[in-house]
């Protein structure tokens, strides 16, 4: 079991530069698959989400290399259409390559995916959705068989709620479907943009990502291509929240400013000064912030679930009462309880938080049981007086690029340290 230990209090000063969007590569990843030959997709982030991806690509059939921050995938000879049952474990959101592998083969065998450490997480809408294009659907034994009756054929979805992932499975299914398709009430999020543009790059034709309906002309065949990914939206705004809770000044590069502009008016409100050019975001942070009258997360354009435990983090040394209303995953409080451990004040009351802000944190021993709520107790040991020890920092990993050299090059003093197979620690900065 890996851990991070943090002596907080440092205030963060310096230049970060963004890493390629977690919640964009890995449907691109995906969607290769579609593109029979060799794709190169380029920014891929370091992080194990991308491992697991990896690993999957290569159990379907795929030549997968990877360098550094690309990522080239050859899916000349995809010859399989199931997801194992370890892979699918290891990342809940593998349930994006329904759409790719169907696609591609025809048909697929995954196991249910399940619930997780923020909600059920359910898969009803990629469900009925996949089988309005043709396709029968056979669950047995938390198995899920799909198998197209005669071929893909184009159709119109309306989907109840503007699932990311319902969404991002439509796009994958309809490429080389017969005819066209409609979803209305579509996700918006740049992540379903960046995929279609990726999947148009190859020959598709999809139209509308960003506004609520999306169209998609199937197309014959998709033909491979070189692709960069978009800067993660959400690493970027966990570090502004990591300059405001510690009174830094931190400059981020490598990102698209409108992709942040829901989070902006939160970290405003907080008192921070933040000023924007084409790829990059200061934020200056005051010596008191200020605290936050009601956030909700909400669908994009909204403000995003992902940002609401390191906003919730950032709030604890606000001063006055914040409140933080989480709309989309019924139970993404599972940070508060570590959160209190720093000497926070927090109060839950169903999907609401209310959080009084207190003068300074004490440096506590937590463990991270989900990404993003993982990410908002590094942020509070950073700001917290005195150690902090986080344990079960694989969540962390599976999102956050080398998350202790970005904040340690930020003046955090940060470490990893590493239990090996035979025992023994091994430290990295
Ligand atoms: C994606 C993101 C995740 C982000 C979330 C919301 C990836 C890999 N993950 O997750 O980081 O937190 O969007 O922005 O991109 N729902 C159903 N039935 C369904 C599908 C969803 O009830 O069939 C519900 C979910 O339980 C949840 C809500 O809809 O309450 C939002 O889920 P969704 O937008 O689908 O999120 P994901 O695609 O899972």
């Amino acid at each position: 079991m890996s851990r991070f230990i943090i002596n907080g209090g440092n205030r963060l000063f310096g230049t970060a530069k963004i890493q390629g969007s977690k919640n964009s590569v890995l449907p691109i990843l995906a969607a290769t698959i579609l593109a029979k030959g060799e794709s190169v997709i380029t920014n891929c982030p370091d992080i194990t989400d991308v491992d697991a991806t990896v690993k999957i690509l290569r159990h379907l059939g795929c030549k997968v290399t990877r360098t550094e921050h690309t990522v080239t995938v050859d899916s000349t000879n995809v010859d399989k259409y199931d997801i194992p049952d370890e892979l699918m474990r290891e990342m809940r959101s593998s349930v994006v390559f329904l759409g790719a592998i169907i696609g591609r083969m025809g048909k697929a065998s995954l196991s249910t995916p399940g619930g997780c450490e923020i909600g059920l997480r359910p898969i009803d809408l990629h469900l009925d959705a996949i089988q309005r294009f043709g396709v029968n659907i056979h669950e047995e034994y938390a198995k899920i068989e799909f198998e197209t009756v005669k071929h893909l054929e184009g159709t119109n979805i309306s989907l109840s709620f503007p699932s990311v992932g319902a969404t991002e499975n439509i796009i994958l299914t309809a490429c080389l479907a017969k005819g066209t398709t409609v979803i209305t009430n579509a996700a918006r999020e740049p992540e379903i943009s960046d995929l279609a543009d990726f999947l148009n790059s190859c020959g598709a034709r999809i139209s509308g990502t960003g506004e609520g309906t999306v169209v998609i002309e199937g197309v014959e065949k998709l033909h491979p291509v070189q692709y960069k990914v978009i800067p993660d939206r959400i690493v970027a705004a966990t570090y502004m929240s990591a300059a405001a809770m510690t009174h830094g000044k931190v400059r981020l590069t490598n990102i698209i400013p409108a992709h942040i502009a829901p989070v902006i008016p939160i970290f405003e409100e907080a008192g921070c000064d933040i000023s924007v050019t084409a790829s990059t975001l200061t934020v200056t942070a005051p010596p008191v912030l200020h605290g936050i009258k009601t956030v909700r997360t909400m669908p994009y354009p909204g403000f995003p679930t992902d940002m609401q435990a390191p906003v919730m983090a950032m709030t604890t040394v606000c001063s006055g009462t914040s409140v933080i209303i989480e709309t989309i995953f019924e139970s993404r409080y599972k940070h508060v309880s570590e959160l209190l451990r720093f000497g926070s004040k927090i109060r839950v009351d169903g999907r609401m938080a209310v959080i009084e802000g207190v003068k300074k944190l004490t440096g506590a021993k937590v463990i991270a049981s989900d990404l993003r709520g993982g990410a908002a107790l590094v942020l509070a040991g950073a700001a917290a007086q005195g150690s902090t020890v986080i344990d079960d920092v694989k969540f962390i990993e599976r999102g956050y690029e080398d998350i202790c050299g970005v904040l340690s090059s930020l003046g955090c003093d940060i470490r990893a340290e590493r239990n090996t197979t035979d025992g023994t620690t091994a430290e990295s900065g």
